[in-house]
């Protein structure tokens, strides 16, 4: 077995450390096609998955932690030491554990694929104009939790691959196919290899979140808007038990009326009239139990 290649290090200057320079500049970071993960869980994660990891930097006291995972890695990674205090002032913010690396974002896919590799009922979930990073790591994480087969993005939603949703979603956007219709980094990324990888990551990026949510319909799949402001539906009435998309709308704007007119149906979650909506995790989190209550997988 290789020794590991572990390196000090007093700055970000080397050009394979770029991407921990500039992570306060997220959209750089997707057009290259690439993520930072942060925090030992997190960092974990990515190692033992099957997305390409380019390089680890961490403090000394972890090197023993994490020595098996890379060793184990079919990839050469370098092991960037660096001490917490001193990588907060490298990256300009404070960080629990100072663990990081970069992953690579892997190359696009198919609406086919996704549903080639989706078992019956389908479940997926898509989210409309979602720009919230944090949000979106925490639907993400609920979507795993629930066993959503795949996310949709949509063409002005924000990537889950973005450090701060990668962290909410505690590494679980690893092991969720991710559809993107959002991508800025087509041409980029169609040059991009990634040696051995079989990626989950899919995008049609001419494509609209309405269209999608069309052509799934046309396919069999019932296109569901969780829209706080129907009166036609609440969660306990609507049947999730076939193959079905939820479709969940921004903080602000909620579901878009192109999107809204693409599903077969809007449902609530009942609320009161003094409160306005919940947070879209949240909301996430009650439709999957309630899908998964449905289809028997709750006890
Ligand atoms: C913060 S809410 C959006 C609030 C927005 N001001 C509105 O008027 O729709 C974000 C998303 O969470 C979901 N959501 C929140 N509360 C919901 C509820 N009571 N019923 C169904 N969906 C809900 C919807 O998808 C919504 O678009």
């Amino acid at each position: 077995m290789a020794e590991l290649d572990i390196r000090k290090i007093s700055s970000f200057d080397l050009p394979e450390l770029r991407p921990y320079a500039t992570m306060k500049r997220p959209l750089e970071h997707e057009t290259q096609g690439i993520f930072v993960a942060e925090g030992v869980k997190v960092v974990r994660r990515l190692l033992e998955s099957h997305f390409a990891v380019a390089s680890v930097v961490l403090p000394e006291k972890w090197v023993e932690t994490f020595r098996p995972l890379i060793e184990a890695r079919p990839e050469p990674i370098t092991v960037y030491l660096a001490e917490k205090k001193f990588l907060e002032g490298l990256v300009g913010f404070s960080m629990f554990q100072g663990v990081l690396a970069v992953g690579k974002i892997p190359p696009p896919s198919s609406l086919d694929e996704v549903l080639r590799k989706s078992p019956k009922p389908r479940l997926f979930a898509a989210v409309d104009a979602l720009t919230n990073a944090e949000n979106l790591g925490a639907l993400v994480r609920n979507c795993v939790a629930f066993g959503v087969q795949a996310l949709i993005v949509g063409e002005t939603s924000s990537s889950p691959f973005l450090r701060r949703a990668v962290r909410n979603s505690m590494g679980t956007i690893l092991q969720l196919p991710v559809l993107e219709l959002n991508l800025r980094r087509g041409e980029l990324r169609e040059s991009q290899t990634f040696p051995g990888k079989s990626g989950t990551r899919v995008t049609r990026p001419a494509e609209t979140l309405a269209q999608t949510l069309r052509e799934l319909h046309a396919r069999g799949v019932c296109c569901i808007a969780a829209h706080p402001h129907t009166n036609k539906k609440t969660l306990s009435q609507a049947d999730f038990t076939g193959d079905c998309c939820l479709a969940f709308g921004s903080e602000g704007h909620g579901v878009s009326a192109s999107v809204l007119e693409a599903c077969d149906e809007a449902v609530a979650i009942p609320m009161p009239p003094t409160v306005d909506s919940l947070n879209v995790g949240a909301a996430a989190a009650v439709f999957l139990y309630e899908v998964a209550r449905q289809r028997g997988k709750m006890g």
